[in-house]
């Protein structure tokens, strides 16, 4: 038997407990998260409610429970230190102890680590600790085009883009200075043309193995418009490629993820391990990095995971052994479509605490629970995204049309997207990257 601590209480846990116990080995999982997922509870042994910023409480349940390894799903435990707190206790993880999951939680660590390590993929940045020469880079050295990003955690809010959230150089110095206040640094950077793409890896800190890329879609209305938000949506090919990226793109990809994973244990003596999550743009000039991040994706783990066809937890204990190497990882080869359905006001003024049924809807579909709890009387929405339905077939048409199929069957003050994996939508990426590489 496998004792697995599974940490978060979201969509993207309700996936990872659902994969763990998809495992051949006998796979026993102890929960701990803030709110009672209705799907995880279902799938654990023991759940514990309990804080996600203190560990105490989480080192206590480990112990009680002698469990063999723990896996952290979210950003903030992981960038708060939850993973040192349990291998204080001996228990590893699979996730990055706090100085390495700098890679997420620190935007100049990782523009800078990219930068020393000669790794491509950096864009023209600059890391400025006071106000003084905002407005000439953003001006004069990008021209108007940039990007500024938080140096830390902000929940989704820490990246804002020149032209999109961002009417103008003026408005670009005053959200910089507001980064420069709360966390003592920002960083500016060139903004990418292109069409974005998460390109996630089973990491043990030497080896990398990566899984299929995905496309999430982070604006909240049909047609990517309306505000940013955690992603709608996701979808991925047969091929584990996607309709619009070129070969050489994803292997740029890779190969930029698998130097910074040797850049960092050179930087820190620390291995990485965990999910090292790129998420990459694709330009005329080949694959640049967004962004990493030190935790599956959410959406994008409800499309790699379920067509994962390697026990995962052999996979978890591979990463933890530094044996990643001496495993062969198999995806199915299927396309794969995930819908979000989301309360009303999303993101900016969600309707909170309110109740939501769910009906019945085609089988074939699958469904996780993310942002709700369950209650005595039934299951309420906490104000994130809620519900996911995900469809897997031969293409992505026919896993489009299967997600979709499901998303009538809640009820309540929601609201989704109909547009994503739609072959409309999918033209527009294809239209768009022909017009950029000419
Ligand atoms: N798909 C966006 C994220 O997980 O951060």
């Amino acid at each position: 038997m496998k004792k697995i601590l599974l940490i978060g209480n979201g969509a993207r846990e309700h996936v990872i407990a659902e994969t763990l116990k998809r495992s051949p080995q006998d796979v026993s999982i102890i929960a701990y998260g803030k709110t009672r997922n209705p799907g995880i509870a279902k799938l654990a042994d023991r759940y514990e409610l309990g804080p996600m910023d203190t560990f105490e409480n989480l080192k206590k349940l480990a112990q009680e429970e002698n469990v063999d390894f723990a896996f952290v799903g979210p950003d903030d435990p992981i960038a708060d230190g939850a993973v040192d707190a349990l291998l204080e206790i001996g228990i590893h993880s699979v996730a990055p102890l706090q100085t390495v999951a700098r890679l997420e939680s620190s935007k100049s660590f990782t523009r800078d680590l990219l930068a020393k390590y000669h790794i491509s993929g950096n864009p023209k940045f600059h890391v400025f600790t006071s106000p003084e020469g905002l407005e000439e880079y953003m001006g004069k050295d990008l021209e108007g085009e940039f990007v500024v990003k938080a140096d830390g955690l902000m929940g989704g809010k820490g990246v804002k883009v020149s032209g999109e959230h961002l009417a103008d150089v003026n408005e670009g110095v005053h959200f910089a200075t507001q980064c420069i206040e709360k966390f003592g640094r920002v960083v500016v950077e060139e903004k990418f043309i292109g069409q974005e793409f998460s390109l996630m890896c089973f990491c043990d800190g030497k080896n990398i193995a990566c899984m299929p890329a995905v496309q999430d879609h982070k604006r909240a209305y049909n047609n990517d418009e309306g505000p940013n938000t955690g992603g709608m949506g996701s979808y991925s090919d047969c091929d584990h490629s996607l309709p619009f990226l070129k070969q050489s793109d994803i292997d740029e990809a890779i190969e930029i993820t698998k130097q910074t994973a040797a850049a960092l244990f050179k930087e820190t003596g620390t291995l990485f391990k965990g999910i090292m999550y790129g998420g990459y743009i694709a330009t005329k000039n080949g694959a640049k990095l967004i962004e990493f991040n030190a935790r599956f994706g959410d959406p994008e783990s409800m499309n790699v995971l379920p067509i994962l066809k390697t026990d995962f937890v052999e996979i978890c204990e591979a990463i933890i052994n530094g044996t990643l190497d001496q495993i062969n990882i198999e995806f199915e080869k299927k396309a794969t479509v995930c819908k979000y359905i989301v309360p009303e006001g999303y993101p900016e003024n969600p309707k909170k605490g309110e109740k939501i049924e769910i009906g019945k809807y085609p089988d074939g579909v699958k469904m996780y629970y993310s942002s709700v709890s369950l209650e005595k009387d039934g299951i309420y929405m906490s104000g994130s995204r809620a519900i996911a339905f995900v469809g897997i077939a031969d293409t992505i048409s026919e896993a489009e049309k299967i997600a979709a199929s499901a998303l009538k069957s809640v009820s309540g003050p929601v609201f989704y997207r109909d547009d994503i994996g739609t072959n409309a939508l999918i033209q527009k990426r294809l239209d768009m990257m022909q017009d950029i590489r000419g």
